[in-house]
């Protein structure tokens, strides 16, 4: 058991103080803990979610999913918004909407809707297909359902049957022909003109993001109008004599924004162009100021590439800020205030864990001491006999040279291995030996006052490789697509010393399949500090992974969507799995390949009938062939 001082000597160490949001900390166990409703709530072990989760038949990797994490950072973004709006003594009002491109699981949608009711969070979908899913969601009235990305006739219609169904739809317009489409359709509606979609305009901010999607925004972006663009929207608006049909004014500058500053800016002409289309008699009552709010993976607070040197209350105090001085400066009522912020809600509220499998190159020849050189040559033979000179003799006054002769002995024994000249046991032990010298440099070259680039070199061919039993290429993603970091911990005996550095490779067959950055306060490392796996299981958290990761998890091998879980608190037991969901079994993963099953077993049935098998032995191997195409595709236990 850890005590008080060495607990938090530890989280400064890991850092989890700094990403984690109040929502994960480290017990006295040293085992990680999730607070799904924010600090000072009880803590759910995650070594024990696991062992809970094991009971109910998944094994790792899987997601532990926090439902009441997605409502509490949905009620932070809210009270944001409230306390700006009433220290600004702002008019209007703020209505948040949650991008279904963040994540599109199920699951996950299902928690975002439940968990926004009461706060009226509505959706925000950029194809037909995220429509159609976001339709079938009955939510408050005041609710909103905003459809950016690019539009047929076939979308705009969905949008009319929405409005019919009762619901609030704003179809934004992305580009020149796609407001002729609308304009047209709701003048051959018979209906009352209220029940027709509403009509926002993505407006082309000359004002750039910050951070890897900055060129989401900018004059250059594939996104929104130009000004030309705008003037002509309003004109045509005028023309169908539909001007109070116009709802909205949308921008977004990219996802992740690290610097506030950049925000400021965006709003700052945002508004003004806003203000300026009030002034030309429309009356659009919204602005939509997108997504964008930075996650602090690393927990820096700094405008680098993997955190954001902003707060969630800084961020809606400036919006509502400077909307409103450009508001007054213009004189014009101010607009109601609508956010699509995806990541920031998202990302917390679930953990891909996964358990360790070896330590690569781990593996020792037990008798290397005891070896009797008898070499099939008198060259081989002595270069083996330097080598373990090499290694008994080495000082840190001699390594380097010492180092350098290993080297030369090593290559000249793989050339005399390719000759015929070593054993298989030779060839083994010399590379045993070689790799001992190696470390033992290593060892010396870390006294000396700078490394040179020779053994900055050797340090990385012999970082420990952890293998993970998990996709990088499904369960994150970005960070094999972009190199975006993730917080990365091990689940349990944080009250214990770590014992390598290591990096992480995953068990799919790419050698892209792996993690060689780690997060750290100061600059990316390429290790990560862990701990010499014993009986028991290893298991590694891979953190905030909850925005965008699902969405764009591809099945690389065909290793597909993890088992989850979700865990809720609850008032007698503290906590509780309140729903499995078993992951994608090998016949999904093929169906998605257009391999129907039944195509799949007729296929082992021919063959059987060829084998020399008998009937009998033939049913039951095309039984247990049937029952493989169940199975959970990840190496079990
Ligand atoms: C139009 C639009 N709105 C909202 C978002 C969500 O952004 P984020 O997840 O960074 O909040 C995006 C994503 O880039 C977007 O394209």
């Amino acid at each position: 058991m850890l005590n008080t001082r060495q607990l938090l000597e530890i989280i400064e160490k890991v850092g989890i103080a700094d990403w984690g949001a109040g929502y994960f900390s480290i017990n006295e166990k040293g085992d990680i803990i999730c607070t799904p409703k924010g600090n000072h709530t009880v803590g759910i072990s995650l070594p024990d979610v696991i062992e809970k989760a094991k009971q109910e038949g998944l094994s790792t990797p899987m997601i532990i999913r926090f439902p009441e994490l997605i409502k509490n950072q949905l009620e932070r973004m809210h009270s944001a918004f409230s306390n700006a709006l009433q220290e600004f003594n702002y008019s209007g009002n703020y209505h948040g909407v949650f991008p279904f491109k963040v994540n599109q699981r199920r699951e996950f949608i299902d928690s975002i809707v439940e968990c926004g009711k009461d706060l009226g969070w509505g959706l925000e979908v950029g194809s037909k297909t995220e429509f159609m899913a976001a339709l079938s969601y009955t939510m408050r009235e005041d609710a909103l359902l905003i459809c950016n990305g690019f539009k047929d006739k076939e979308f705009i219609e969905m949008a009319f049957l929405a409005c019919h169904m009762g619901r609030k739809v704003h179809l934004v317009v992305e580009g020149p022909d796609e407001l002729e489409m609308i304009l047209d359709k709701i003048k051959t509606e018979k209906r009352d003109r209220s029940k027709c979609p509403s009509i926002g305009l993505r407006v082309k901010l000359y004002s750039k993001g910050s951070g890897k999607w900055q060129d989401s925004s900018g004059s250059n972006s594939k996104f929104g109008l130009t000004t030309i663009e705008v003037m002509n929207a309003l004109a045509l608006l005028d023309a169908f004599d539909l001007k109070t049909q116009l709802s909205m004014l949308h921008f977004h500058i990219g996802s992740q924004i690290t610097a506030i500053k950049r925000f400021k800016e965006a709003l700052k002409e945002a508004a003004r162009v806003y203000a300026k289309i009030i002034k030309m008699g429309y009356t659009p009552s919204y602005l939509n100021i997108g997504g964008g709010v930075g996650v602090d993976y690393d927990g820096s607070q700094t405008s680098s590439e993997s955190s954001a040197n902003y707060s969630l209350q800084e961020f809606a105090n400036d919006a509502v800020y400077v909307i409103s001085e450009v508001c007054k400066n213009e004189a014009v009522t101010e607009p109601n205030i609508v956010s699509e912020s995806g990541r920031v809600i998202a990302a917390y509220h679930s953990v891909v864990v996964t358990d360790i499998r070896e330590v690569q190159g781990e593996e020792k020849l037990a008798n290397i001491k005891d070896f009797e050189i008898s070499s099939q040559s008198k060259e081989s033979g002595q270069h083996l006999k330097e080598l373990f000179y090499v290694l008994k003799n080495m000082t840190p006054k001699n390594f380097v040279e010492f180092y350098h002769d290993a080297v030369e002995h090593h290559e000249d024994l793989y050339t005399l291995f390719n000759l015929g000249y070593l054993s298989l046991e030779e060839r083994a032990v010399s590379e045993e030996v070689y790799k001992e010298i190696c470390l033992k440099a290593l060892h010396y070259s870390y006294q000396e006052k700078y490394q040179s680039e020779e053994f900055a070199a050797l340090k990385k061919i012999y970082e420990s490789k952890y293998l993970a039993n998990f996709s990088i290429f499904q369960s994150i993603p970005d960070s094999w697509s972009i190199g975006q970091l993730f917080p990365v911990l091990p689940l349990s005996r944080h009250d214990e010393r770590t014992s390598h550095q290591a990096t992480i490779v995953d068990i799919t067959c790419d050698s892209d399949g792996c993690l060689k950055n780690f997060i750290d306060k100061k600059s990316s490392k390429t290790v990560i500090d862990l701990h010499s796996p014993n009986d028991k299981p290893y298991y590694l958290g891979f953190f905030l992974v909850g925005a965008y990761q699902e969405s764009l998890a591809n099945e690389h091998n065909l290793f597909g969507a993890i088992h989850e879980v979700e865990v809720h608190s609850d008032k007698k037991d503290g906590w509780v799995v309140s729903k499995v969901t078993e992951g994608d079994p090998i016949k999904e993963l093929l169906t998605c390949r257009n391999y129907e099953e039944h195509e799949l077993l007729d296929g082992y049935r021919q063959q059987l009938e060829k084998s020399s098998l008998s009937d009998l032995e033939q049913k039951t191997t095309l039984i247990q062939l049937e029952k493989y195409l169940s199975c959970y595709p990840y190496l079990k236990e």
